[in-house]
């Protein structure tokens, strides 16, 4: 019943999960519209940095259940976990999604299951489905069609991927059946039955309760800064009462799910979405504060020692010991920086390169620096954290 599997996208998302399908025993055909990525995983090899992947999709790989190809094919089940990202105005880019159902459509056959994995607006499930029914109307009703959102964490996806609960909502109870009896052949975590639109409402909510409580800890943080209290020992404090749970705070919010999924709920319900909308606002000035605060270092110690500091800013990526840049606050921080003229070290051990950035060894940034700044509290950076001396500012 289940025998193939198409996946289209092999990302953070598609490849571990392509991988994961194909480890079950599924014959897995892994499309991506990159050709640097289907010819890397074809080799055995992966293009994204996650723990334990590399070894898991070269042994499917190598076994044969999963191939990388450029196109799809016809299959049981066909998985879209393209981008989602947002364009103009925050409104959401469907684009990605429309074109891999398009890409997808020919290949379909009677009691075939489609999934949408793709972070998406309340809908969009529907809106594929009449895609699907338009191009191929004598499907209707003989396909199952259902929204299935992921929840992982980059650095776990695969012990997530494998032993989160899941939430399955189907355009109908068929497909929702469908899906969960698909879901449970290599899902160990608990599958939850509802119909699309909860299922796309569950994802978005679960990122903005995040992005609020985020925002709740650097809105603290600003405010700690006016008072002269150090916002680490107040939440250590707070968070002694039994039913107080107060984040850190950071340099903002990064990544492409909890700084981009909120917009789409706040696109739709505007007028409805008030602390959300606030949420996102205060997440995103952090960053202007962060930039505010390396500035006010640079001018004291000019005004001490009359030249210029050389800046280390310590951590590129959204979050601590991952290689992901994608919406990074942390290197939007460093880019306005160098723009603005300083003379700034950049410094990452998880990341090889970024474009446009020279990036410095750590241990030659911290001798040469002048002022440091801890932008992502990586691994490698926790005993300096731990220094605090005068020019260490820390953000994170
Ligand atoms: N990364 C995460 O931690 C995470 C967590 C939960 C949900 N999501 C959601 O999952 C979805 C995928 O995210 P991701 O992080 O894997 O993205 P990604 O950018 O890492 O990968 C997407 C891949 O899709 C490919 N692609 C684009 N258009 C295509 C098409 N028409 N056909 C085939 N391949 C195509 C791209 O080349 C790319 O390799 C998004 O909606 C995202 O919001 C991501």
């Amino acid at each position: 019943m289940f025998s193939k599997v198409v996946i289209m996208g092999l990302g953070y998302i598609g490849l571990p999960t392509a991988a994961l399908i194909a480890k079950s025993g599924i014959k897995v055909i892994g499309v991506d519209v990159n050709a640097d990525v289907v010819e890397t995983v074809n080799r055995g090899d992966i293009h994204i940095k996650e723990p334990d992947l590399k070894g898991l999709v070269k042994y499917v790989v190598e076994n044969g259940n999963l191939v990388a190809k450029k196109e799809p094919e016809e299959a049981d089940v066909f998985i879209i976990a393209v981008p989602t990202p947002f364009k103009d105005g925050y409104k959401p880019d469907l684009s990605y999604v429309i074109k891999a159902t398009e890409m997808i459509i020919p290949y379909l056959r009677e009691v075939n299951l489609v999934i949408i994995e793709s972070t998406s607006p309340v809908g969009t499930t529907e809106r594929i489905s009449e895609l699907i029914f338009k191009k191929r109307p004598e499907l209707e009703g003989k396909i199952f069609i259902a929204y299935c959102p992921e929840r992982v964490l980059p650095g776990k996806i695969l012990y997530e991927l494998e032993n989160n609960d899941r939430v399955i909502g189907g355009i109908d109870e068929k497909s929702t059946e469908k899906a969960v009896e698909f879901y449970s052949r290599f899902v160990k975590g608990g599958l939850h039955r509802t119909n699309a639109k909860t299922a796309e409402m569950c994802k978005l909510v679960e990122n903005a309760y995040r992005d609020v409580n985020i925002a709740f800890a650097n809105e603290i943080s600003m405010i700690c800064d006016k008072a002269g209290i150090d916002v680490r020992e107040l939440i250590e404090l707070a968070n002694k009462h039994p039913r107080v749970n107060i984040l850190q705070p950071g340099v903002g919010v990064g990544g492409h799910c909890i700084a981009v999924d909120p917009w789409f709920i706040i696109s739709e319900f505007e007028e409805d979405s008030r602390l959300m909308r606030t949420a996102r606002e205060v997440n995103m000035e952090k960053m202007e504060w962060v930039i505010e605060k390396i500035e006010e270092s640079i001018r004291e110690f000019r005004e001490r020692y009359n030249k210029e500091p050389v800046v280390a800013c310590l951590g590129l990526t959204y979050k601590p010991d991952v290689d992901d840049l994608r919406e990074s606050p942390a290197l939007k921080v460093v880019r306005a920086l160098i723009s603005k003229g300083y003379n700034i070290m950049p410094v990452d051990p998880n990341v090889e390169s970024v474009d446009g950035l020279k990036l410095n060894d750590f241990d030659f940034a911290i001798r040469k620096a002048d002022i440091v700044n801890v932008l992502v509290g990586h691994r490698k950076f926790l005993n300096i954290i731990s220094i605090g001396k005068e020019k260490f500012n820390v953000f994170c």
